[in-house]
Order: C-alpha cells, then sequence, then structure tokens
C-alpha cells in the first residue's frame, strides 16, 4: 500500500492505494460512486469514462483500467462531479434530457463526461470525441444533437479543479535517471506507462504484479523534440499527444493515430508501452519503421539505439536487456511521402487486421529507397524487405508494383485468426501496395 494524492470531484484527498486497484473498483466499491459504470472492464466501451485533469489540461480516460497510483497530483472527476456543487447540471446534460440521448441509461455516464471534456476544449469532432463510448440502445444521432447544442453554452466555472501539491513518491520516479537506477536495481518489476495494455493484466487475467513502477511523472520522457533533422518523441509521450505533433509532418501517421483505440485510450497510452509490448498488431510500430525511426534503449547509465525494426525479434520477443527501457524513439526528418493504410471490423476503435505503412522516394521515374512495414501479417511488425527489393531501382510502374506484390508473398507467412484469414491479410496486403502506387499522394484515409 502506498499514499497518494488527489482531488476527486474538487475535494482533495490521500488515499492508501493498493498500486493495482482500478479506479473504476475503488470508486464504486470505497466510495459508492456508483454513476460510473462498468461495461466491458477493459477500454472498450467508455462506460467508466472519467475526467482528469493533469498540468496538461482535462482529458477523459477509462477508469476501468486506471490505476489508482496514476492519479497522483491529479484531479479526478467523475459523472457526479460534472454537475454543479448546487445539483446544476452541466449544458451537456440538460442537452443530453432536450435531446432525448439517454434510454436505458446505462452508457449515459461515459457519454456525458467525454461530452463536458469535448465541451471544456471546445472540440467539435463529437464523431471522433465519442468513438470510444459505445451507446446500444439510444443510437448516436440524438447524442450527437446534445452535443451540438451544447457546443456554443459558457463552460461551468465548477470544472476548473486547482492540482493538488503533493509529495515524490519512490514507485512513481520523476526523472529517467531516477528511473533507470531503480529499474537497475528492481530488473524484475513490471513497467507502467498509460496500463491500458497492464490494466488488462490486471482486470482480465488477474495477476500480481508487484513490484511496479509508474512512468507517467517521468518529466524527461515526455517530451517531443523537433530539430531540422529529426523527430525525438519521449516514451511516455501519449498517443493523443503524439498525433496531434506528428499531424504537420506526417499527415497519414495522424490519421492512423485517429484510428488507435479511442480518445480514453489514446490519452493514456504512450508511444514506449506500444513498442516495448511487442505486440505484432501494434499500430504505431509499422509507420515508425516505415519512417527509419531509431529506438533508443537505456540500461543504468549505458545507452544504445538500433533502428526499430531490429528490436522486435520473434512473436513478444524483444532485444531488451533486464533492466532495459525504452527511452525515446527518434524519426529522421524526410518529405513525407508516407501512407498507413488500417484495417479492422470497426472503424473506430478496434485492432488492426493488417496495417500496412508504405514509404517509396521516386526519381526521374525511378524508385530510389523504399520502406514498407505490416502488422498483423507476421509474429512481429515487419519489414517487407524481398517487395522493397523488387521495386529500389525499377521504374515506378503498375508492372513493378505487381512484382512486389508477389514478392510479398514471399516476405509474409500470415496467420488466420479471429481477425482475418492469412489469404485475406496476402490479398490485403497486396491490395494496399497498389493502393499507394494509385494514388497520386498520400490522401487521408477517410475523409470527414
Ligand atoms: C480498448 C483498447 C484499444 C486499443 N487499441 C489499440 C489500437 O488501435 N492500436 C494499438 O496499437 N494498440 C491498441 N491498444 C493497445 C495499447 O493501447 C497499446 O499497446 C499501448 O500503446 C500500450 O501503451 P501503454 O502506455 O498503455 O503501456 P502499458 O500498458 O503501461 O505497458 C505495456 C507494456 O510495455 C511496457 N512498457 C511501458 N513503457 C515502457 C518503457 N518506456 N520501456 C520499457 N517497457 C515499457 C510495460 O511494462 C508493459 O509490458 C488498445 C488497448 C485497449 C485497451
Ligand atoms: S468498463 Fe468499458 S471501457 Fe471501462
Ligand atoms: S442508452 Fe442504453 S446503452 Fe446507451
Amino acid at each position: 500500500m502506498m499514499e497518494i494524492a488527489f482531488l476527486l470531484n474538487g475535494a482533495p484527498l490521500r488515499v492508501q492505494a493498493d498500486p493495482t486497484r482500478t479506479l473504476l473498483d475503488w470508486l464504486r466499491e470505497e466510495r459508492r460512486l456508483t454513476g460510473t459504470k462498468e461495461g466491458c472492464n477493459e477500454g472498450d466501451c467508455g462506460a467508466c469514462t472519467v475526467m482528469v485533469t493533469d498540468e496538461d489540461g482535462p482529458k477523459t480516460l477509462n477508469a476501468c483500467i486506471l490505476l489508482l497510483p496514476q492519479l497522483h497530483g491529479k484531479a479526478v472527476r467523475t459523472v457526479e462531479g460534472i454537475a454543479g456543487p448546487g445539483g446544476e447540471l452541466h449544458p451537456v446534460q440538460e442537452a443530453m434530457i432536450t435531446h432525448h440521448g439517454s434510454q436505458c441509461g446505462f452508457c449515459t455516464p461515459g457519454f456525458v463526461v467525454s461530452m463536458a471534456v469535448a465541451h471544456k476544449l471546445g472540440r467539435q469532432d463529437f464523431d471522433d470525441q465519442l468513438a470510444g463510448n459505445l451507446c446500444r440502445c439510444t443510437g448516436y444521432a440524438p447524442i450527437i444533437r446534445a452535443a451540438k447544442a451544447a457546443a456554443d453554452a459558457p463552460v461551468p466555472e465548477w470544472l476548473d479543479d486547482p492540482l493538488p501539491e503533493v509529495a515524490h513518491l519512490p514507485f512513481r520516479p520523476e526523472t529517467a535517471d531516477e528511473l533507470a537506477e531503480w529499474y537497475l536495481a528492481h530488473p524484475e518489476a513490471t513497467l507502467i506507462a498509460g496500463a491500458t495494455d497492464v490494466g488488462l493484466w490486471v482486470t482480465k487475467d488477474l495477476r500480481d504484479l508487484a513490484p511496479v513502477a509508474f512512468l507517467n511523472g517521468v518529466r524527461d520522457l515526455r517530451g517531443i523534440e523537433v530539430t531540422e533533422n529529426a523527430i525525438r518523441i519521449g516514451a511516455c509521450v501519449t498517443i493523443s499527444e503524439l498525433g496531434r505533433a506528428i499531424g504537420p509532418h506526417y499527415r497519414s501517421f495522424a490519421e492512423l493515430i485517429r484510428r488507435y483505440g479511442s480518445v480514453q485510450v489514446r490519452n493514456a497510452a504512450t508511444i514506449g508501452g506500444n513498442i516495448a509490448n511487442g505486440s505484432p498488431i501494434g499500430d504505431s510500430p509499422p509507420a515508425l519503421i516505415a519512417l527509419g525511426a531509431v529506438l533508443h534503449l537505456r540500461r543504468g547509465t549505458e545507452r544504445r539505439s538500433l533502428p526499430l525494426e531490429e528490436f522486435f525479434l520473434d512473436y513478444r520477443k524483444q532485444d531488451r536487456q533486464p533492466g532495459e527501457f525504452v527511452e525515446a524513439v527518434t524519426i529522421p526528418r524526410q518529405p513525407d511521402r508516407l501512407a498507413c493504410y488500417k484495417l479492422s471490423k470497426r472503424f473506430d476503435q478496434d485492432i488492426s487486421a493488417v496495417c500496412g505503412c508504405f514509404n517509396v522516394t521516386v526519381a526521374d521515374g525511378v524508385v530510389q529507397d523504399a520502406r514498407i512495414a505490416f502488422g498483423g501479417m507476421a509474429g512481429i511488425p515487419k519489414r517487407a524487405r524481398a517487395a522493397e527489393a523488387a521495386l529500389i531501382g525499377q521504374p515506378w510502374s503498375e508492372a513493378t508494383v505487381s512484382a512486389a506484390q508477389t514478392a510479398l508473398e514471399r516476405d509474409f507467412t500470415p496467420l488466420s485468426d479471429m481477425r482475418a484469414s492469412a489469404a485475406y491479410r496476402i490479398e490485403a496486403a497486396k491490395g494496399m501496395l497498389m493502393r499507394y502506387f494509385l494514388q497520386p499522394q498520400p490522401v487521408l484515409e477517410v475523409q470527414a
């Protein structure tokens, strides 16, 4: 147990926390704040959405996969704290009533919190903002109508939470040096960044994780540095922050990120976690590999860097030593030729069946360089080296691309699973390559 401090619905609290207790369980069981609902308990439905404010402002997070120590020094509002202290309704609550945005009501608290945060942030891309909240019975049209109707109302002042001053906690390092020293001494520990994977180990696998270290306080791993030659992204940068920063440089990468989980998931998930977990269907590794990204690892005071593709050795086996952690990833600056295509059964909030990322340089009609990487086609995120070789030095023509399509069969022997059959995956990968050729320039996956 350890003592953490945060604000809950405006009131300062000190709590003796079990490090792997979820906020959702704690709210419902210890505080009887049962407005926050449990639907899936794995980050998929948004019924448990809460508003969490930190030094960067308010954001939505899924309480079911948020571990209590992640809240240290922050301010949390549940649906009970979205209305005013005297019971005054928030404009989105008024609008939900006026526009009949609720039927059974199970999803409604989660929607109200997501709508209140979007309202506070002035966001009007309601489809994206609410993609992580599932409603089975009302349907989305009245809910979106309510969100639009409330958009111009002033933000209630009671949502302005001050951040509490908090003590430093030993299991929550504040600098990369501190983390490096601690992890070297505790190489068996579980690092927890956004907990969008680790949270499920707790809620679904009932795993005991001790000892743990929480990375969300490590300030010097949270920066994005753009220089003339490179973009360096700290391991604890969230996927939301990455999406905002990468858009001006690689539009299609940002568009891929728009389809990564939901707002709540992207607000928690980090780039370091997405790489370190070694998932063959993680969405950022194929895009980063296609851009020639370099991974920076650190163990104690030792640092090493390697091309990202070399980090992934085999299914769930990465080139990472005990006590070594991901410090950052660097993308070399280059003209934006990247196109990313994500195929999944749902547009929003779904894991990729196949994710293909293409970065081909053509000069005078001849392919000078090609970097192609896929997720979902092998046990690791993997470069399509045979297809790249079939392109390089050849005219950028349909015939060359056809030959490269055939080469993809040498690159990959995909599996059949619940997301897609092996045959579908190969056909899809070939189709993505031809699509890349046929597009005059990378375009957005779906135009709003
Ligand atoms: C509902 C839902 C939807 C999702 N949708 C997508 C999606 O569309 N695309 C996608 O790619 N993923 C998706 N994910 C998976 C997940 O969000 C990502 O893998 C995420 O990037 C993990 O980051 P995290 O910070 O939450 O990692 P955590 O859960 O905190 O950690 C994951 C693993 O990485 C390790 N780790 C974390 N940071 C470091 C570090 N700096 N150095 C070394 N090890 C580290 C942890 O010890 C752990 O083993 C989804 C997850 C959920 C729950
Ligand atoms: S209960 Fe479904 S996202 Fe948390
Ligand atoms: S109102 Fe019933 S699930 Fe949305």
